[in-house]
């Protein structure tokens, strides 16, 4: 305040030059609107927050282990004081994703993704904060009060869960008309017949939908369930005169999700009736195109074998697993996914070879155009292993046993391997067939980004067909081109994160070295915080987000909060950035040597406030009115260290 009276009565000094008067209540109107809407940011933060009180924050926070929750959907391997794995919030080939136990924080050199165990799984579930809470807290088994939430809080946050409890309870009753109820004895006696043991039916809860309308509504109403929301959990539906059961006289496959909790359903008849299969339609807990069944059982197996098969149905993985085959996961009635190969990337490591089992030349052919492109993005190998006509994997295991479809796998032909032969099939290597098959293998191989790999496939085609790698590549470079043209005209915007990394980090590289520099010393050498406060070392901060970083350290940080917390007060995604990438770094402090950096910082910017006083002299000796008013405008905004564009322009340029 005082400082800009100083400044508008040095303006009003030359009160006859009325155009710098303007320019100056304008200039300072313009910075009570900046700290005004920035003082209007800073009150929606508690706001937020009061949602969830800050000591459960810390019950949850003091219970959820970061590398146990992360370790749930990313294989992480110790390297140093932190763990590194591949990140699942994009698609990268060597680990940049880098987790911390000390500090109880994730940070992703790849894509900037950064936060603590609350923002891992927000990001990952695409829910809230407050849902992200409420999710841990009820796996930890810690009371969330919920009384400080509107009515409508409360229902978008508990609706999840509540989804989850009607599908677990509905999931008990099925279980129970299976194996305690009567009239579940043609249901067991039919998955008796099919080779599954009482072991297994326990094991994946399999259960019986008795035949009939009603029974699962009746059983809902009995306990009080809602049956809007058990409509709204895909197990009823609704119709004019009431709601009837959506699964009927039908064997149920429970489908569950990483976390154990079951998200839907798929219902088999006993018979040849069709539909054979039915199963849950998308709801907010269940989306088909990222289950995978049997991924919460199988992950280990896929990392420790190395290999997943992925097989197109409950049956089919079921018996897989009886036959010792653990390390598969089935897809429900949809194609393979960048979300599906995400995940199972997650799950399993560098090396992963995925084995596309399928009953049939037709099917397995299908399958492998479709995927090889979600394969390749996905950075994981692809493999197609076609069965004898007649046979699919269950009815394989139970003819031939393991250890033939053990051999079998290890036959199985690489997709781009079995599409070549699929089309030499298909057109011969006649005079005009080749040019056919060449024609047809131009899709795939643009799909093949790594051009390592896409240099082996065209030798692989090469070599099958005997035409010249040279006219393969030529053909394939300008098909690439005209399908990149096709993309460009078709203005697919609805992809603009592309690059989610690319954005993060020119803004990383914004950020001024030094003041960069003494952050991280404050988050990695906390001790040091005393003589940044007392030396007001954050007034002199230039960029707004920096300072308001260093600020918040010395404020929780007094109270002796860690990283993890600092990361769930940061309301901003940038601050919260800066702070998962300062501190997961492993630098090693000592006093003297930060005592050193802050004697530096403060003497280069006295030195550059020095500057700026000898320039504004100057100007007004010469009585450059613009040129005073600039400097003027400069040395308000250093002395409140809110500048954040433009710092170079300052004095030194116009000296
Ligand atoms: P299949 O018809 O190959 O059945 O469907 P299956 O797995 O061999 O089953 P069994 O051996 O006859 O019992 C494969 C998968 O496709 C989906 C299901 O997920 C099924 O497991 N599907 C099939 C449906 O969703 N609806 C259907 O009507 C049929
Ligand atoms: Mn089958």
């Amino acid at each position: 305040m005082l400082i800009e009276l100083v400044i508008f009565l040095s303006a009003f000094k030359r009160a006859y030059d009325i155009r710098a008067c303007g320019l100056r209540i304008f200039l300072i109107l313009k910075n009570y609107y900046r700290t005004f809407s920035a003082l209007l940011r800073w009150r929606r933060i508690p706001v937020l927050k009061g949602l969830i009180p800050d000591d459960k924050i810390s019950d949850i926070k003091n219970s959820a282990d970061i590398i146990e929750i992360i370790s749930e959907s990313v294989l992480l391997k110790k390297g140093g004081r932190n763990f590194l794995g591949l990140c699942p919030f994009h698609s990268e080939k060597t680990p940049s994703f880098t987790v911390s136990p000390d500090k109880q924080i994730f940070k992703c050199f790849g894509c900037g993704e950064g936060g603590n165990v609350f923002t891992f799984i927000m990001k990952q579930e695409g829910i809230s904060f407050p849902e992200a809470a409420r999710m841990l807290a009820n796996r930890y088994g810690i009371e969330i009060p919920t009384q400080s939430m509107t009515p409508d809080q409360k229902k978008r946050m508990t609706e999840r869960e509540d989804l989850f409890s009607i599908n677990s309870r509905a999931m008990n009753y099925f279980h129970y008309n299976l194996t305690k109820n009567a009239a579940g004895g043609k249901a067991k006696a039919y998955l008796a017949g099919r080779g599954l043991t009482e072991d297994m039916i326990n094991g994946f809860k399999l259960g019986f939908a008795l035949d009939g309308w009603d029974n699962l509504v009746n059983t809902l109403k009995h306990k009080k369930v809602s049956l809007k929301l058990a409509e709204k959990a895909g197990i009823i539906i609704e119709k004019e005169r009431g709601y009837y059961d959506r699964f009927r006289n039908r064997i149920i496959f429970p489908i569950f999700d990483a976390g154990m909790q079951v998200t839907g359903f798929g219902g088999r008849v006993l018979d040849d009736s069709l539909p054979k299969y039915l199963n849950s339609p998308e709801t907010p807990v269940y989306n088909k195109s990222r289950s995978l069944y049997g991924l919460h059982r199988s992950r280990q197996k896929c990392r420790d074998t190395g290999i997943v098969y992925i097989v197109e149905g409950y049956m089919d993985y079921l018996s897989l697993c009886r036959y010792g085959i653990d390390n598969t996961v089935a897809t429900l009635g949809t194609a393979l996914t960048p979300d599906h190969v995400r995940s199972l990337r997650g799950y399993s490591g560098e090396t992963l070879k995925a084995v596309l089992v399928y009953d049939s030349d037709e099917a397995g052919i299908k399958a492998a155009q479709r995927s090889i492109g979600v394969f390749q993005a996905g950075h994981i190998d692809d493999f197609i292993l076609v069965l004898p006509s007649g046979y699919d994997p269950d009815s394989y295991l139970v003819k031939f046993g393991q250890e033939s479809f053990l051999k079998e796998a290890a036959g199985a032909k690489s997709g781009f391997r079995f599409l070549i032969e699929s089309a030499i099939k298909k057109h011969t290597l006649s005079f005009e067939g080749k040019p056919r098959v060449i024609e047809e293998m131009l899709d795939p191989l643009s799909s093949i980004t790594d051009s390592v790999k896409r240099a082996i496939c065209i030798k692989e085609l090469s070599e099958q067909t005997g035409v010249e790698e040279r006219a393969i590549s030529e053909k394939a470079r300008q098909f690439s081109a005209s399908k990149a043209s096709g993309y460009r005209n078709q203005a697919v915007s609805h992809h603009p994160r592309t690059d989610p990394g690319r954005g993060r980090q020119a803004y990383s590289g914004r950020w001024n070295k030094m003041e960069k520099q003494i952050i991280t010393m404050m988050l990695q050498y906390p001790d040091i915080l005393k003589e940044i406060e007392t030396k007001n070392v954050l007034d002199r901060f230039e960029e707004s987000t920096m300072k308001a970083v260093g600020e918040l350290l010395i404020r929780k940080k007094s109270n002796a909060a860690d990283v993890s917390d600092l990361l769930s007060w940061a309301e901003d995604p940038e601050q919260r950035q800066i702070i998962a990438e300062l501190a997961i770094g492993e630098e090693v402090w000592d006093h003297e040597g930060c005592l050193g950096l802050i004697k530096q910082f403060l003497s280069s910017r006295r030195r550059s406030e020095t500057a700026l006083l000898s320039a504004i002299k100057k100007a007004e000796e010469n009585d450059d009115q613009e040129l005073l008013i600039k400097l003027l405008n400069e040395k308000q905004t250093q002395a409140r260290g809110l500048e954040t564009e433009n710092q170079d322009s300052a004095g030194g340029e116009s000296l």
